[in-house]
């Protein structure tokens, strides 16, 4: 099974084969230039050039399937699972018979507030004695149903921020 996996991939980098699993490769090709484009760090032509992450881009019949697969990746019953308050209804929709335990954080017109998650996080053992530390943050980044709201870059760093120095605590207290 193993030593077939090169020679399907060889196969679906053929622009005429339709079932890749992650999409059509011509497709996935054209996302991948209007990702960067949209939702690079900064706009237009140079900026996608310049922006040089590894592809990350699956085609999927619509962001509720998606999503739905992306949760069931992360979370089971119990599973602390940040979120922002408020946050898309259609998500709740499936996180609430998946048995996430579900943490808001404040929301006001600019998006996620950075201070509510620091605060969230940084009293998290005391408010939920015995629950293990989130890992996963559900945020909508740009225009979030229901709010409207979009992060601002100044707001994406320190969001970042907290989830790089949370990291550093887990991968810690794991090691203990
Ligand atoms: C934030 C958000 N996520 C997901 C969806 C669902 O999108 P789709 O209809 O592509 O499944 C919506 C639809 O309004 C949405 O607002």
């Amino acid at each position: 099974m193993h030593s077939l996996v090169p020679r399907i991939w060889r196969v679906c980098a053929g622009s005429s084969f339709l079932s890749a699993t992650n999409g059509l490769p011509a497709l996935l090709g054209h996302l991948e230039t209007l990702r960067k484009a949209y939702h690079g760090p900064g706009a237009g032509a140079e900026a996608a050039a310049a922006y040089t992450v590894p592809r990350a881009s699956l085609v999927s019949t619509g962001s509720q399937d998606a999503l739905s697969k992306a949760f069931e990746m992360v979370c089971g019953p119990g599973t602390p699972l940040l979120v922002e308050a408020p946050t898309y209804s259609g998500s709740l929709a499936f996180l609430r018979p998946l048995g996430a335990a579900l943490v808001p954080v404040a929301t006001d017109d600019g998006g996620l507030v950075p201070a509510s998650l620091a605060a969230v996080l940084g009293s998290f053992e005391r408010d939920r004695p015995g629950t293990p530390k989130p890992r996963c943050l559900y945020t909508i980044p740009n225009g979030s149903n229901p709010t409207g709201g979009s992060l601002s870059e100044a707001r994406r760093r320190e969001i970042y921020a907290i989830g790089a120095r949370c990291a550093w605590h887990l991968r810690q207290r794991s090691r203990q």
